[in-house]
């Protein structure tokens, strides 16, 4: 999703600004742009393409300390030049970025604004000549604060005001925005990645909080104006963890991290032999009669293994939602459910208004997050960190496989009995290790897929679950059309889309479905496919295209997720594709 970065200081604007947004590339996007400070101007730099192209346009002639950018992930107008962000107000006076989405802007603009001009398609355009409109009458900061009491919607605002070159006002709705301080200025950025090497302390603004920045210090206001103290954090983050280090992609160096994030997961969450995960997190879910799983994308994959690991590990009936559907249509609740909601970024719009909804209605909630600041993890009742470290690639990998270890380990503390599950994540760690050396395998299949345009995924029980995240990846970043199917329902309508040719991947760890998997495999051979099979050694015939070290039975999703997160990859290296930008997907889904 869109990503803004600002700054006020003794340093290099721009410079700050250009590389903050290179580094916010992660979260997906279409356009790029800038607005810079330069003596009683602002002047804009921006074009749809990549900052890379933003660098080549911009005018590096002139040095300023204040300046504001932006990465776009259209949602209102297609990605180009008069829709990319910085918006201009129709006097020139006022300069913003967006991140979010006005739901009223429609309404504000026949309200207030029949006399503007309006040159592009977006929402932004309103919210800055709304300020210009109300400067009319108020001052500027009069005018941002009756503006923003006027927005319905998510927004992280930056803007600038001509008169006001000393500083510059920031302003949050549902969307993120963190304030960074240092010796020689000020930072704001949509993430904490722009932040490093610039501040030593930092703070995420609240909702319906707005501020005035100057180079030295800063003050927050909520919408009535009143004065807001504000909390700074210590910012430890080093610049090495957003670096690809001798990866040729992120994608590929989160992959690699998995085996050393077990290994921290098991050092966090086991003291010695027993389980240590905080009481009132176990308590909580233990006063509940049922468990709901509120997720999006791979997350939601990631809870379909934590939904069975919940009920086959502990006895506790649990189901998965959409977070987007959960939104708009809720379930009949018996009893008393409790909430768990699994996200990376801790910032998706749907989980968050699920979250907010459900605790509302006085319903715990649980956060497993891999960002123990974010909005998700704030809100919860209570917050679980699955130690993943920053992933950067929009396709998650590492953080799905954090997720499943850290509701394993859940699930075996909830159902208090003695464990060896942390000899056994040891040893799945050993098995990824295993599968990365001998990836060459897995590149040489991925040859045998990047031409085709349709390839499905089988399997059953945990093994779906897996086909499901392992499409999910595949489609992502190769564009090829895939689709996980349960490989008992193939018969059922979707073996008609079965031709000649077509990779059908049927993964097989599990002792009581694997001859039936195969058999279902061997149906789709008959009708032309190419049949792929991935196998437990223990369960494999010679034949078999991957064989996956063997692990304990619940735990085979971490190794042959790890297997089809290779496959994508390559084949998506293959296909020549920019596997961790990929066309049209956001890292951190922001808007609903
Ligand atoms: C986006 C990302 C996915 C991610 C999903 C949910 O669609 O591209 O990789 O799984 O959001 O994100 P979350 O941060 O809530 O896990």
């Amino acid at each position: 999703m869109c990503g803004i970065v600002g700054y006020i200081g003794m340093k290099d604007a721009r410079d700050i600004i250009l590389s903050g947004l290179e580094q916010l590339e992660y979260r997906g996007y279409d356009s790029a742009g800038i607005a810079l400070f330069h003596q009683q101007e602002i002047k804009i730099f921006k074009d749809k393409g990549r900052v890379s192209h933003l660098r080549d346009i911009c005018d590096f002639s002139f040095k300023t300390g204040l300046g504001i950018g932006h990465t776009r992930w259209a949602t209102h107008g297609e990605p180009n030049h008069k829709n990319s962000h910085p918006h201009i107000s129709n006097s020139g006076r006022f300069v913003i970025v967006h991140n979010g989405v006005i739901e009223n802007y429609k309404k504000l603009k026949i309200e207030y604004l029949s006399n503007y001009e309006f040159y592009s398609d977006t929402d932004t355009e309103v919210i800055v000549n709304l300020i210009e409109y109300f400067s009319k009458s108020y001052s500027g900061r009069e005018a941002i604060r009756r503006t923003l009491n006027e927005l319905e919607g998510s927004y992280a605002l930056l803007i600038l005001d001509k008169e006001e070159p000393e500083q510059l006002y920031i302003a949050k709705n549902k969307t993120p925005l963190i304030v960074g301080a240092g010796e020689s200025g000020i930072t704001i950025a949509s993430d904490v990645i722009p932040l490093a090497g610039h501040c030593t302390t930092y703070t995420s603004l609240n909702d319906k909080v707005f501020g005035v920045v100057q180079s030295k210090s800063f003050q927050l206001f909520d919408y009535l104006g009143n004065d807001l103290s504000v909390q700074m954090k210590k910012f430890n983050i080093n610049n090495e963890d957003f670096e690809k280090g001798d990866f040729d992609h992120f994608m590929l160096k989160e992959i690699h991290e998995q085996p050393s994030i077990i290994r921290h997961l098991v050092q966090e969450y086991f003291d010695n032999e027993k389980i240590a995960i905080p009481k009132k997190i176990l308590d909580c879910i233990k006063s509940s009669t049922k468990i709901n799983l509120v997720a999006c994308g791979t997350s939601m994959y990631a809870s379909y293994m934590a939904k069975y690991y919940f009920e086959k590990l502990c006895n506790i009936p649990s189901e998965v939602f959409v977070a987007s559907e959960l939104v708009y249509s809720t379930p009949l609740i018996v009893d008393k459910p409790c909430f768990i909601y699994l996200s990376q970024s801790g910032e998706t719009a749907d989980s968050i208004a699920v979250m907010k909804k459900f605790l509302a209605k006085g319903f715990p909630s649980i956060a497993i997050t891999n960002s123990p600041n974010s909005t998700m993890a704030e809100l919860a009742t209570h917050h679980l960190n699955i130690f993943a470290g920053k992933e950067i690639a929009v396709a998650s990998t590492k953080a799905y496989i954090a997720q499943v270890v850290t509701c394993a380990i859940l699930a075996k503390a909830l159902s208090g009995q003695k464990t060896n599950l942390k000899n056994n994540l040891n040893k799945t760690a050993m098995a990824i290790e295993k599968i990365l050396e001998e990836k060459i395998i897995i590149k040489n299949l991925a040859k045998q897929i990047f031409t085709a345009s349709d390839v499905f995924y089988i399997g059953r029980g945990i093994d779906y679950w897996v086909c499901l995240e392992a499409a999910l990846k595949l489609k992502e970043i190769s564009y090829i059309h895939t689709e996980a199917f349960s490989s008992g329902e193939l018969k059922h309508g979707s073996i008609a889309l079965i031709d000649k040719d077509v990779p059908v991947l049927a993964i097989c760890t599990q002792e009581g479905t694997n001859s039936i998997v195969r058999s279902n495999l061997t149906e789709t051979i008959a009708r032309g496919a190419k049949g792929i099979v991935i196998a437990m050694e223990s369960l494999s015939d010679p034949t078999d295209d991957i064989i996956l070290p063997d692990v304990a039975h619940y735990l085979t999703p971490l190794v042959s997720a790890v297997v089809c997160q290779l496959l994508a990859y390559y084949v998506a290296v293959l296909k020549g594709n920019d596997v961790d930008k990929p066309k049209n997907l956001a890292k951190s889904v922001t808007v609903e």
